[in-house]
C-alpha cells in the first residue's frame, strides 16, 4: 500500500494553538465552527447524527437556506434533489407537528441513509468553510460507529482539514481516513454484543463507487486527531502503520462523555465516578512521542493556554467557552437559564455514570425543565425513535438485532435479551440532546415535547470572566472566547 498522502512535515500548516471542540448534538454547529475558523483557530463541527440534525432543519423550513445553498454544491446531484424534495417543508413544519425522522442505522444501511448522511456531512462542512481559508475539522465518537464511514466520506468531499475522533479507542479510523480519501472502498469493523472469537468479522463498508456514477471527486486526505485520556494508548496509536497526526488530551473535567477512571468502579454520594492519580496523563510520555499534542478540560482561560504551552502542548481544546458563545447551537433559552446560574456562581454540573447508554461517564448540567430533574425524566415514557445509540447485538437465531439500554425497558430486556438492570437510569441522550439544540421532537398524540438534556464541562471560570468582560451583551461572541484566552487586554467600558 502507497504511503497515505497527508502533508509532510515541512508543508504542514502551522497548528492552531486554540481548538474549538466538536460538541454533540448541534451545539458545535457549522455557525460556530465558521466564526472560530474566521479568526485562524480550528473551529470544528460536531459530526453526531448530522442526518438527523439536517432533515430536521429542512423541515424547519431550512431559515436563511443555508442547507439548501450547501447541498446546490454536493456533488451527487440527484441525491440532492431527492433530500430537498423529501424533507424540506417550505415556512416550517408548525409548532406541534412531528418531524419526520430518518431510518436508523444498521450494519447494512440502505443507499438512501448512505447518501443522506455523506450529504448531512457535507452540508456542515460546507457551511462551515464558506467564505474564509481558516482551518475546520469534524467530530466523531468512535463508539457511534454505524455511521462513521459515510459520515467520514462526506465531509471529505467539502474539504475537511481535520477528522477528530473520540470515545473510544480510534486505532481504526486513520487507515479508513486514508482509504476514502483516495475514493478506495473502505469497511470499519464493528463491535457486535454476543459474537465469539469463531464468528465472522462484522464490518460496515462503504464503497464510494455506489454513490457517484462515473468520475470519483477529488477528495484530500485531511489530519486525523486522536483524542485520549491516556499515554498508553497515545502510545499505542502512535505505533500504527498509519497513525493519527496528533493528539488531544481530555481530563475528566471536559463537558459530554469523559473516559472512565482507571482504578477500580468508586463514586461518591452523588454517584459521580472517583478519579486519582492513575488518570494523570504522563506529559512526559507524551511529549517523547513527537506528534503534536492539545490539552482539554479546564483550560479555557489565558493560564490555561500558558500552562498548556508551557507543558509542551501545540495549544487546547476548549468547550464550554464556546458552548455558551453567541454562535453555539445551544437552545437560547437553555443558554441564558445557565449563563444566570452562572452569574450567581451557581451552575451544577453532575458526572453521571449511568445515564448514557453508552456506559461512559456523562456531565448533566442541572437545569430545570430538562432531564436533570427527577420529575421530568420519570415523566417521559421510554420511545427509542432514533437509535444512534443502537447497539447491534447476535440474536438467538444467530442474525443481527440493535439495542439500547435507554429504550422500553420490556423490548430491551424482554424481546431482546438485554439484562433488564442495564436499564435503570438511563436518559435517551438522542431526543434530549436534540432537544437542547432547538431541534425537539413532538409528540403529536398527546402534544408532549421531548425535554432537553445539557451537557457542560465542570468549570465555569472562563464563562464567568468573559460575561463580566462584555456585560452589555446578551450573550459573548466567539472572537470574544478567543481574545480572552489567547490574552488580550479586557475590553474598555
Ligand atoms: C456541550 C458540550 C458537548 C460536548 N460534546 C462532545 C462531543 O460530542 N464529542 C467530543 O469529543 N467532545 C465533546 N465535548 C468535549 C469538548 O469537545 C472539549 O474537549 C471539552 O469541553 C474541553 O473541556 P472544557 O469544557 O473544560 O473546555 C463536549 C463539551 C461540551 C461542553
Amino acid at each position: 500500500m502507497p504511503p497515505p498522502t497527508t502533508p509532510s512535515a515541512e508543508t504542514r500548516p502551522q497548528p492552531p494553538r486554540i481548538i474549538q471542540g466538536g460538541m454533540g448534538v448541534a451545539i458545535s454547529g457549522w455557525q460556530l465552527a465558521n466564526a472560530v475558523a474566521r479568526r485562524g483557530e480550528l473551529g470544528v463541527v460536531s459530526g453526531t447524527t448530522l442526518e438527523v440534525v439536517m432533515t430536521r432543519r429542512l423541515q424547519l423550513g431550512d431559515p436563511g437556506g443555508h442547507v439548501r445553498r450547501a447541498l446546490a454544491h454536493f456533488p451527487f446531484r440527484d441525491a440532492a434533489d431527492r433530500i430537498v424534495e423529501d424533507y424540506f417543508v417550505p415556512g416550517g413544519k408548525g409548532d406541534g407537528k412531528p418531524f419526520k425522522n430518518v431510518r436508523s442505522f444498521t450494519v447494512e444501511p440502505d443507499l438512501r441513509l448512505q447518501e443522506l448522511t455523506v450529504a448531512a456531512n457535507f452540508v456542515e462542512v460546507f457551511l462551515a468553510k464558506e467564505g474564509h481559508n481558516g482551518p475546520v475539522g469534524i467530530n466523531y465518537l468512535r463508539k457511534i460507529e454505524m455511521p462513521i464511514p459515510f459520515a467520514v466520506y462526506g465531509a471529505l468531499l467539502a474539504g475537511v482539514d481535520y477528522v477528530i475522533v473520540g470515545a473510544g479507542n480510534p486505532q481504526d479510523i486513520p487507515s479508513l481516513v486514508t482509504h476514502l480519501s483516495r475514493n478506495e472502498s473502505a469497511g470499519l469493523s464493528l463491535r457486535v454484543q454476543g459474537l465469539t472469537s469463531r464468528d465472522e468479522d462484522i464490518e460496515v463498508i462503504l464503497d464510494p463507487a455506489d454513490l457517484h456514477d462515473g468520475d470519483a471527486p477529488n477528495v484530500r486526505r485531511p489530519q486525523v486527531l486522536a483524542i485520549v485520556a491516556s499515554a498508553d494508548l497515545a502510545i499505542g496509536l502512535a505505533n500504527l502503520a498509519d497513525p493519527p497526526d496528533g493528539f488531544i488530551v481530555e481530563a475528566p473535567s471536559a463537558g459530554g462523555h469523559n473516559a472512565p477512571p482507571r482504578g477500580p468502579r468508586n463514586t461518591d454520594d452523588l454517584g459521580q465516578p472517583i478519579y486519582d492519580e492513575r488518570d494523570h496523563v504522563d506529559l512526559e510520555q507524551l511529549r517523547s512521542i513527537g506528534l503534536p499534542f492539545w490539552l482539554a478540560g479546564s483550560y479555557g482561560t489565558p493560564e490555561g493556554l500558558q500552562r498548556a504551552l508551557a507543558e509542551g502542548a501545540a495549544g487546547v481544546q476548549l468547550g464550554t467557552a464556546f458552548a455558551f458563545s453567541s454562535e453555539s447551537g445551544l437552545d437560547a433559552a437553555l443558554k441564558r437559564a445557565i449563563l444566570a446560574q452562572a452569574a450567581e456562581g451557581d451552575v451544577q454540573v453532575h458526572s453521571n455514570w449511568r445515564a448514557s447508554p453508552t456506559g461512559f461517564p456523562f456531565r448533566i448540567v442541572q437545569v430545570e425543565g430538562t432531564l436533570s430533574d427527577e420529575n421530568v425524566y420519570e415523566d417521559r415514557r421510554r420511545v427509542c425513535d432514533l437509535g444512534v445509540l443502537r447497539m447491534p447485538y447476535k440474536t438467538d437465531n444467530g442474525s443481527i438485532g440493535y439495542r439500547c439500554p435507554a429504550e422500553p425497558t420490556r423490548a430491551y430486556s424482554d424481546i431482546k435479551g438485554g439484562r433488564a438492570a442495564n436499564t435503570d437510569g438511563r436518559l435517551c441522550l438522542c431526543n434530549g440532546l436534540l432537544a437542547s439544540a432547538g431541534l425537539a421532537q413532538n409528540r403529536a398524540k398527546n402534544g408532549y415535547e421531548e425535554p432537553a438534556l445539557v451537557t457542560a464541562g465542570s468549570d465555569f471560570s472562563g464563562v464567568r470572566e468573559l460575561m463580566e468582560r462584555h456585560p452589555s451583551d446578551e450573550f459573548y461572541t466567539a472572537a470574544d472566547v478567543i481574545d480572552y484566552v489567547s490574552g488580550s487586554p479586557a475590553p474598555i467600558g
